[in-house]
């Protein structure tokens, strides 16, 4: 078990924080993990392939001369290895100053996970709920901490489709996505009210076009204008991660919350992002879905 100082106030460098990222194996996240080791951070790095996460952090250490960067492997589809991976963190540390939610995928055609839930909104929506949710007690306990959510401007281009949440009546790629960027944005304006007074922050970020892997496995199409964006107007990875990294170090934003943001600045959201109906709506379907009502009788 690692033991941590408390900190009053989030330093310049990040020397004795803790950090968790999440899809940490490949482009915005692993330029996140590897800015934040740069800082002198503790950083646990998650990813589904030990293989990934074993090359990431023997890269991040070999460049930073940070030794403190360490891998857990779990799958976010898969709502039991969530679970496990709360559980893993959790025995080894015993504080958490920032967490990153930053996995996302998207496929063409409907994918369901061994739940049995759409794969994008698994990933992208529940998990982050669930992990989030799961490790509260270690982030109360380790204020002043931050959670921070990548979400998308596509985010922009949904509404919530109650009746057919998981594609189950229709599905569109796109449409699945955005609406899983629009999910994060109900999780952390519900989440920042329920942490009010807490000490512990919840914002979104929109980390703008970025040159990375996603959309890959996408149709050819979606694929084809995404290497076109990607040539034209994309940003490397490690622009397109600066937002998060500011807001997971800067004391510029302490105690700042319920916000997205984009280039270093708060920005507003989409209409439907600031309904706290929808927001409260998918808190209570998530906790459903997730088990979570069950578990702390919510
Ligand atoms: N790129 C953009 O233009 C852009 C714009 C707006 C928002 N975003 C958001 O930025 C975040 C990061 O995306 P990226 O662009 O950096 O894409 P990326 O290069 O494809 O990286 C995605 C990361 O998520 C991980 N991941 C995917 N599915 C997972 C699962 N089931 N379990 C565990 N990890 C999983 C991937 O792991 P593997 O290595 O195993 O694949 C990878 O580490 C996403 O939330 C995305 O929605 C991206």
């Amino acid at each position: 078990m690692t033991t941590c100082n408390k900190l009053g106030t989030v330093p310049r460098m990040l020397q004795g924080r803790v950090c968790l990222v999440t899809g940490a194996t490949r482009g915005i996240g692993a330029a996140t993990t590897e800015a934040l080791a740069r800082m002198g951070a503790t950083v646990i790095a998650t990813g589904r392939s030990a293989e990934r996460g074993q090359d990431l952090i023997s890269g991040i250490t070999r460049r930073t001369g940070n030794t403190g960067v360490h891998f857990l492997c779990a799958d976010l589809a898969s709502m039991t290895e969530v679970h496990s991976l709360a559980r893993a963190f959790m025995d080894r540390w015993d504080c958490l100053h920032v967490l990153v939610d930053n996995a996302g995928t998207v496929f063409p055609t409907r994918h369901v996970t061994v739940d049995g839930y759409e794969e994008v909104f698994a990933v992208n929506h529940l998990a982050p709920f669930l992990l989030t949710s799961l490790l509260l007690p270690v982030l109360r306990s380790s204020t002043p901490s931050r959670v921070i959510v990548t979400s998308s401007y596509e985010h922009r281009r949904a509404s919530m489709h109650w009746d057919n949440l998981q594609g189950e009546r229709f599905y569109f790629s796109q449409q699945a996505y955005a609406q899983s960027k629009l999910a994060n944005l109900l999780f952390v304006y519900e989440l920042a009210r329920r942490l009010e007074g807490s000490g512990v922050t919840a914002n979104a970020v929109n980390p703008g076009l970025v040159h990375t892997n996603i959309c890959m496995d996408s149709g050819w199409l979606i694929r084809t204008v995404k290497r076109m964006m990607d040539r034209f107007s994309a940003v490397s990875p490690e622009e397109g991660a600066d937002t998060g990294i500011w807001l997971a170090s800067s004391p510029d934003v302490e105690g700042v919350s319920g916000r997205y943001f984009q280039r270093r600045s708060a920005v507003r959201s989409s209409r439907a992002s600031y309904d706290v109906a929808a927001q409260q709506r998918l808190w209570h379907i998530s906790e459903e879905l997730t088990g979570l009502s069950e578990r702390f009788g919510a």
